[in-house]
């Protein structure tokens, strides 16, 4: 199948690559390489001794996008391409509108030029808010409490739209949990600009001596140890999910929203203690304030997906962090250079 990457470049983008080159999909990655390099496609072609289109480009960008879509005519479209940080997109929610929603439309103007039809969607479990119960079920209602997570409310809402305007259109939206470790080879992982945000790449950068210590934000949670609990899914597992997301397309018309987590949860304290036992070494930590938006637990129900799409994760968080771990130790400054603007 044609298949048009948006974000590919990026940390889930990259790992989905080997999947599909591994399927003998004809790919085209398009990124703008504001949160990534173009050394990760690079790796991806040395893993898989495959070759694939990749254009520099930006989703907003209407002209380059049409003539994409003429040159490459895509049968589907996998979304990736965004901006994620959550504390960010509550101090420049403007910027995240309009790179995530008008990106979003920008494309599937595009896609409709061409009669592409299939969407795979970048969605989130941010988009539930505070749970009203757990595990989170896809009917849960959806009440995101950060701009990020209502710009994929928003697109999930056009999404929703776009399906049911012709019985033609699928628009599978994939609701991650918390994506976690690296390919196993270590050679592709995730590589964040700056101080990281999330939990995986900070521990692994105390774990290299790039951080002193790791703030844990919250000791008195209402959990097995005080910390906040999150479903942690490996990056791998994921990326075998968009395979299944985008046959199920391939049968399926209308919208359908999957949870893709394993069920499981893990606090910040059991995360701490897999990473050190990954890593044969000593994670300092001090308990931190609560930081401001965090939730305390976070579990999916995954049974759609393992229903509807033959999906279920396979990795455990041990896997997650000798995964982390590898990639984090033999790529001490990620992918290298600065990512280009
Ligand atoms: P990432 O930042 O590594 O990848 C996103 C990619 O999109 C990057 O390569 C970036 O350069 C590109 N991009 C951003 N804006 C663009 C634009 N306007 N035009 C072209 N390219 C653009 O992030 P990721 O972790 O791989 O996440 C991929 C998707 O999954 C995102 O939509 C994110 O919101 C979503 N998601 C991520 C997580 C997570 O914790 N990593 C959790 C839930 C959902
Ligand atoms: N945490 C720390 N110290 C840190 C970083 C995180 O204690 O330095 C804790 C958090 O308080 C939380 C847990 O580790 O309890 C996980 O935090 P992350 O920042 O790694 O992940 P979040 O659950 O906050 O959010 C992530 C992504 C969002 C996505 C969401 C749901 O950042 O984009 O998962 O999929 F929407």
């Amino acid at each position: 199948m044609r298949i048009l990457v948006t974000g590919g470049a990026g940390y889930i983008g990259s790992h989905t690559l080997l999947e599909l080159l591994g399927e003998q999909h004809d790919i085209c990655v398009l990124d703008n390489y504001s949160n990534s390099s173009p050394e990760a496609l690079s790796r991806v072609r040395l893993l898989t001794n495959a070759d694939f289109l990749d254009v520099k480009a930006d989703i907003r960008d209407d002209n380059a996008l049409m003539n994409i879509f003429q040159d490459f005519q895509p049968e589907a479209v996998i979304h990736f391409a965004g901006l994620k940080a959550v504390g960010e997109s509550g101090k420049v929610p403007l910027t995240y509108y309009e790179n995530n929603i008008r990106g979003s439309l920008s494309l599937l103007k595009a896609m409709e030029t061409v009669g592409c039809r299939r969407i795979v969607f970048s969605s989130s479990a941010t988009v539930y808010g505070e749970p009203q119960y757990l595990p989170y079920d896809e009917a849960h209602p959806c009440a995101p409490t950060n701009p990020y997570g209502r710009t994929k409310y928003f697109v999930e809402e056009i999404l929703k739209d776009w399906a049911t305007s012709s019985f033609k259109n699928s628009a599978v939206l994939l609701r991650y949990f918390n994506p976690a470790g690296a390919h196993s080879s270590g050679s592709i992982g995730e590589d964040p600009n700056g101080i990281p945000n999330n939990l995986m790449p900070f521990i692994s950068q105390v774990a290299v001596g790039k951080r002193d210590q790791l703030n844990v934000f919250g000791g008195d949670y209402d959990t097995r140890d005080g910390t906040g609990l999150r479903d942690y899914i490996h990056v791998s597992d994921l990326a075998s999910a968009h395979m299944a997301a985008v046959n199920y397309s391939a049968a399926h018309t209308g919208v359908e929203a999957f949870n893709i987590g394993t069920g499981k949860g893990a606090t910040v304290l059991e995360v701490v203690k897999a990473f050190e036992e990954a890593s044969a070494l000593r994670i300092p930590y001090v308990i931190s304030p609560r930081r401001s938006g965090d939730i305390a637990a976070s579990v999916a129900d995954p049974k759609k997906a393992q229903e509807l799409l033959g999906w279920k994760a396979k990795l455990t968080l041990n896997n997650m962090c000798q995964s982390a771990w590898k990639w984090q130790s033999q790529n001490l400054e990620g992918y290298g250079n600065p990512p280009e603007n």
